[in-house]
């Protein structure tokens, strides 16, 4: 993909969202106010998506069905409750280029992420550790570390955080070969963001997954940053399990149910460890009530509990609207969209005066991140970050010096983007 030439005019902006093919799905979702009263420009959708206009009147259908049947809505609502999860199976799996049988939405991230390790994490004297990114998102690293000593081992020895190349910010692709070339056969599992939330580097899970899987290692992603951001090929790819939530890029609304991904290879293998419960029990026998477990089949095997509908509904509303804007399409909308915001920040930053105050530290190459770029501010960035938010341009802040913004493919629009850099380099200023 090559990005046309950008122009800092503000014709230029108006301009592309004239010829936006997308640009109706901004219609699709509620905007905060500003305190001016207009929409806030929102470039914080890495962090919690908008909600989509049509979530409530999801909610309310279920609402209404357990009015109106009570517990008999979990078979005769317009959709049923006992399969609902199910409503969203397909989609799921186009999302992240997986069969059906291999994905399932249910609990929240870390919940998923720990019952994958407990079936995929392994660890023997030999090949006991862990690899993930220095500086994970904080809930992967207590979730790995405690993996880890429940087995009796100790982070100390068993974790391995692959740091960037002193004065870089992000990881090189050959240092994560290397480190796994080298180490591999100490390694259980590799467990790497596909985007990391913090630099919104994307990595090369394609690479990452052969590399690992020649050396014998398990290998999983933490999507988080990635689902409904970057076009995923999970099944191809072949990494043993992802997880992800669905309240950041896929619009579910906070807390919403999340994502997991079982490589078809495991979809059977029933002799695996794993943590039960009864919805991931085999459904033909389930309500029999019996006292032994049986796993159904596929990621669904790894269910707990019966899912929260309300959540559902809102993340069907979205899903409907992704799976019509299309993956591809909105992939190739973000690159440009992306490419933007950065030509715009460039054009500040010739000045001497702002190279000192302000840096992009997310990877310059289109295949090496997503929507989201983020600014590293070494003096005062906080305060710009809430004198911004203030105003009604929302990003956020990460400690200790990084600002994040992520124009969303499926609702921010060109203006937005122009917007924000103008109040931008005005703050700064
Ligand atoms: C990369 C990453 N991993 C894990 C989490 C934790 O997610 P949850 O609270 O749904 O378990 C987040 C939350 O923002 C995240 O960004």
């Amino acid at each position: 993909m090559t990005n046309p030439e950008f122009s800092s005019s503000e014709d230029f902006a108006i301009a592309m969202d004239e010829h936006d093919p997308l640009r109706h799905y901004r219609q699709c979702f509620l905007f905060p106010k500003a305190a001016s009263g207009g929409n806030c420009v929102y470039l914080c959708g890495h962090s919690l998506g908008l909600q989509p206009s049509t979530a409530a009147k999801h909610i309310q259908q279920e609402l209404k069905d357990w009015a109106e049947l009570g517990v008999e809505a979990h078979f005769q609502a317009a959709n049923a409750w006992m399969p609902y999860h199910r409503l969203l199976t397909n989609q799921t799996a186009a999302l992240v280029g997986a069969n059906p049988l291999e994905v399932v939405v249910m609990n929240s991230l870390t919940v998923n992420l720990h019952l994958m390790m407990v079936s995929f994490y392994r660890p023997t004297p030999a090949r006991h550790k862990i690899v993930v990114e220095r500086g994970a998102f904080p809930s992967d690293q207590y979730a790995v570390k405690s993996q880890i000593a429940f087995h009796g081992y100790d982070p100390a020895s068993s974790l391995i955080e692959l740091s960037p190349l002193p004065g870089e910010s992000c990881l090189r692709d050959e240092e994560i070969n290397l480190l796994i070339e080298r180490l591999g056969d100490e390694i259980a599992l590799i467990l790497l963001g596909g985007v990391n939330y913090a630099t919104g580097q994307a990595f090369d899970m394609a690479e990452i997954t052969r590399a690992g899987h020649a050396k014998g290692c398990v290998v999983g992603f933490d999507l988080a940053h990635a689902a409904g951001n970057l076009r995923l090929n999970l099944h191809d790819w072949g990494p043993d399990f992802a997880v992800w939530c669905s309240y950041k890029y896929l619009n579910g609304g906070p807390g919403c149910v999340a994502g997991c991904f079982v490589h078809e290879r495991h979809a059977r293998c029933f002799d695996l460890p794993r943590f039960s419960g009864w919805w991931g029990h085999d459904e033909r026998t389930r309500f029999e009530m019996g006292p032994t477990f049986q796993a159904m089949s596929g990621a669904e095997g790894w269910q707990l509990s019966n899912p929260s509908i309300i959540t559902l509904a809102v993340l069907r509303a979205s899903m409907q609207i992704f799976h019509e804007a299309d993956m591809e399409r909105l992939r190739a909308k973000s690159v440009t969209l992306t490419g933007y915001l950065e030509f715009l920040l460039n054009q500040i930053l010739p000045d001497q005066k702002f190279t000192s105050r302000f840096s992009i530290i997310t990877p310059q190459e289109q295949i090496r991140r997503g929507a989201q770029l983020s600014i590293r501010i070494p003096k005062n960035g906080r305060a710009l970050c809430e004198r911004l938010t203030r105003e009604g341009i929302v990003g956020d802040w990460r400690e200790p010096d990084t600002y994040r913004v992520a124009p969303v493919p499926l609702y921010n629009s060109y203006r937005d983007v122009f917007r924000f850099a103008q109040r931008f380099a005005a703050t700064i200023g």
